[in-house]
């Protein structure tokens, strides 16, 4: 078998060995290249040999190829022929591009021995490579366009080129992958872009959704005249709900926006396509944008009470629980057979005080308003371990990255009251790297400018029923550059807690200086560490790891007594991260369990950007339902990464969604596994406290998927009672398969009870 596929590869090296145009005046570079590891000048040239060289596939990394742990630098090569046709068919006859994916983590892209482009940037003639060009932020999700002027000297016409890129992983997944990988002359769609992230979508009304976007003509001499042709359809049933045409023209440089108006069943998925038609050539530019649709059912006027069942502290540490509940206002709160030393505000439902005994307390929680009384019991279990149900909250990183400031934390936390996520168990408020300055002469941890009175920020946070979390590393810097608590672990863990911080997150980062190759010791040692000051306080911190999950931490998390553990590097808001991460997280199944989470990053939906300057996410509708639907199943830490005073009634849906949160928050703690995996769709089941099933059926196609389950397959015996959890409706009584049709990159999520 082994020897057929050599053979079939040596096969395609003939034939491609010099790439020629296809029919649609491109030259297609996906093929085979020449790769080899380590670092040479002479591997920029033309003339060099690489005959001996390893042929590798440029749209998958190479570890994915045989290369496992390799990290460091490794060249590319490539011979091709451009024919001058490739101007003489084009529309537009001024420049060349060369598309090579993206390359996971830095670049410098060599044609016929000159440098044209390093990182995603085209360079003029002439331009020295730099020598730390893999330095400073990864470059992995950046496409790499090159794109030079057809009388560019470095462009050999009608002869042989030899593309050689220099490539260099700082660890992790490495080398080209993505697509496209091709050459071409630069088109009406490269010069005519559609720009759908300035706002997100607008919701007026029950049924009408507006969104802004923008067209704009990035070229700096070409100019278009055509029309804009806009129509939106239905996902389920294909009929159109919209249709408009523009005359449209498009000076150089020009960026017009628009503003699209749908009426629309709020809850019906749609698209909307858009496309530039150019007159003279009939050559179009298209884009299409999902339009969100509403789920989750608005909550009822009769009250409910949501969140976690089950609560942990430890004896002697400040009591702090809000009940989370909604219902029409004003609901009036109660407790029965609280434990010694706690009381219960009636007006907010915030319980306070202090517990001395060991020991588990059922209380009886009462919500009640002029529609009539909830009740729900709580277990209240005093004792060693905390955090018995993930975390639910916000982090400033995905949003506000090092810009983060008290100003920010505390909107974070109004916002959190005044949009209600605050009923619905959200309850963290963390600040994350970017608010340190030094440690002063007597060892005692400085807030910078930014942050003028961190107590004081706590205790406002505290007031509105809510937790605030700080950030550090183990090392001397944190990843942001800022001061990290080596050597001064014991006095900062006491400053959080005398600032009244009840969630760290600490940060492996520069520690890597200390233990450039860690053993198993080395990586838990300033973990325990800072764990010993940890548990000297008289406060419960829920303590979070983070160390990317390096030496598999989760088989370990639990021994250095972390309450949440990262398990992966960080998260962006693309289909590529987040499935990358989510849908690989099976590994960590056995180890989750109350009081110690697998934790695959924070959220990235909403008004994200790593800061100042924030974007809507790039991911789909669809993409965020997977989102909160797989980190759900996973029984993750939930960390809204948004800007929350712009929380739009979409993201809003997706965060309030109490019987999805249910499945995050629920007591047994055991996360999903993957019961099923093809190349198109995966199925994750949680079993949950009561017994029933929590299953998730994802699309990992761009297309729809009709999935067809049968219950014998996942292990079900006899009838259940099948429920989807979105839409919170009963779906009937299954006993053999059942068959669904699921979105593009969607999910369905659903319980089976028996
Ligand atoms: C690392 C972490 C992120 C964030 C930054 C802060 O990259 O993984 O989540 O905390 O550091 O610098």
């Amino acid at each position: 078998m082994k020897k057929l596929n050599v053979a079939l590869f040596g096969v395609l090296l003939l034939i491609f060995a010099c790439q020629r145009p296809t029919s649609e005046n491109k030259i297609d570079l996906s093929t085979p290249w020449k790769f080899h590891s380590g670092d040479d000048p002479s591997w920029s040239t033309a003339a060099f040999d690489d005959s001996r060289w390893e042929l590798i596939n440029p749209t998958e990394i190479w570890e994915k190829q045989g290369y496992k742990n390799l990290d460091g630098f490794a060249w590319y090569r490539i011979r091709v022929i451009i024919p001058h046709s490739l101007i003489d068919n084009a529309f537009i006859k001024d420049s060349i591009q060369f598309k090579l994916g993206k390359i996971d983590d830095y670049d410098q892209v060599f044609l016929n021995g000159e440098l044209i482009g390093e990182n995603g940037k085209t360079l003029p003639v002439k331009t020295d490579p730099r020598p730390d060009f893999f330095k400073g932020a990864s470059q992995w999700d950046t496409e790499r366009r090159y794109v030079l002027g057809v009388g560019d000297s470095r462009v050999h016409w009608d002869q042989e080129n030899v593309i050689a890129v220099r490539a260099y992983d700082q660890g992790g997944a490495g080398g080209m992958f993505s697509k496209p990988f091709e050459i071409s002359m630069v088109d009406l769609s490269d010069h005519i872009k559609f720009d759908f992230t300035e706002s997100g979508f607008k919701f007026t009304g029950d049924t009408l959704i507006s969104k802004q976007f923008a067209v704009y003509n990035i070229s700096a001499k070409e100019e278009f005249h055509g029309k804009l042709l806009i129509h939106a359809n239905r996902c389920d049933n294909g009929s159109q709900l919209f249709k408009q045409e523009t005359v449209l023209n498009m000076p150089p440089g020009i960026r017009t926006v628009f503003t699209v108006n749908v009426i629309k069943d709020l809850s019906v998925p749609a698209t909307i396509y858009f496309t530039y038609r150019e007159s003279a050539s009939g050559k179009e530019v298209r884009d299409q944008i999902e339009m969100p649709y509403i789920l989750t059912p608005k909550p009822g006027k009769a009250p409910r009470i949501n969140g976690a069942s089950v609560f942990g502290v430890r004896p002697w540490s400040p009591f702090l629980f809000k009940i989370a509940a909604t219902g029409e206002p004003p609901l009036t709160y109660g407790a029965e057979g609280l434990p010694n030393g706690l009381r219960i505000r009636a007006v907010d439902g915030l319980i306070t005080g202090m517990m001395s005994k060991k020991g588990d307390y059922t209380v009886k929680i009462k919500v009640a308003n002029a529609l009539g009384t909830a009740e729900r019991d709580l277990i209240i279990k005093c004792g060693d371990i905390i955090s018995l149900t993930p975390p639910l909250g916000w982090n400033s990183w995905n949003v506000w990255g090092l810009s983060v400031s008290d100003k920010k934390v505390r909107q974070a936390g109004d916002a959190f009251a005044a949009s209600g996520l605050i009923n619905h168990g959200w309850t963290y408020i963390n600040i994350d790297d970017g608010w340190e300055d030094t440690h002063d002469r007597n060892g005692n941890i400085l807030p910078n400018s930014k942050f003028p009175n961190m107590k004081e920020m706590c205790d406002y946070i505290h007031s509105l029923g809510l937790k605030v979390g700080i950030y550090s590393s183990p090392g001397p810097k944190t990843c942001g550059g800022y001061e990290g608590s080596y050597s001064f672990e014991e006095k900062d863990a006491q400053h959080y807690a005398d600032w009244g911080i009840d969630y760290l997150k600490y940060d492996w980062c520069s520690y890597g200086g200390i233990a450039p190759n860690p053993t198993d010791r080395e990586l838990k040692f300033p973990y325990k560490e800072m764990r010993r000051y940890l548990r000297k306080v008289k406060r419960d911190i829920h303590y979070s790891l983070c160390q990317y999950g390096m030496g598999d931490v989760w088989k370990w998390g639990n021994e250095v007594d972390g309450n949440s553990w990262r398990t992966t590097g960080d998260i962006e808001d693309s289909w590529e991260s987040l499935s990358g991460i989510g849908f690989t997280q099976d590994k960590c199944s056995p180890y989750s369990a109350p009081g110690r989470w697998n934790d695959p990053d924070m959220l990235v939906v909403g008004w994200v950007g790593w800061g100042p300057r924030l974007h809507y996410t790039r991911l789909t509708p669809n993409e965020q339902y997977t989102h909160i639907s797989l980190w759900s199943l996973l029984a993750a830490p939930l960390l809204i990464g948004c800007d929350l005073t712009q929380l739009d009634e979409f993201t809003l849906n997706l965060l309030t969604n109490d019987e999805v949160i249910a499945i995050d928050q629920d007591p047994v703690g055991k996360q999903a596994r993957q019961a099923w995996k093809d190349q198109d769709c995966q199925i994750w089941i949680r079993d949950l406290a009561d017994g029933s099933k929590a299953i998730g059926l994802f699309n990992l196609k761009d297309t729809p998927l009709p999935v067809n389950v049968k219950l014998d397959d996942l292990g079900f015996k006899g009838k259940w009672m099948m429920r989807d959890v979105w839409t919170q409706k009963d779906l009937g009584m299954v006993m053999t398969h059942f068959e669904m049709n699921v979105l593009p990159h969607g999910t369905r999520l659903l319980v089976l009870r028996k």
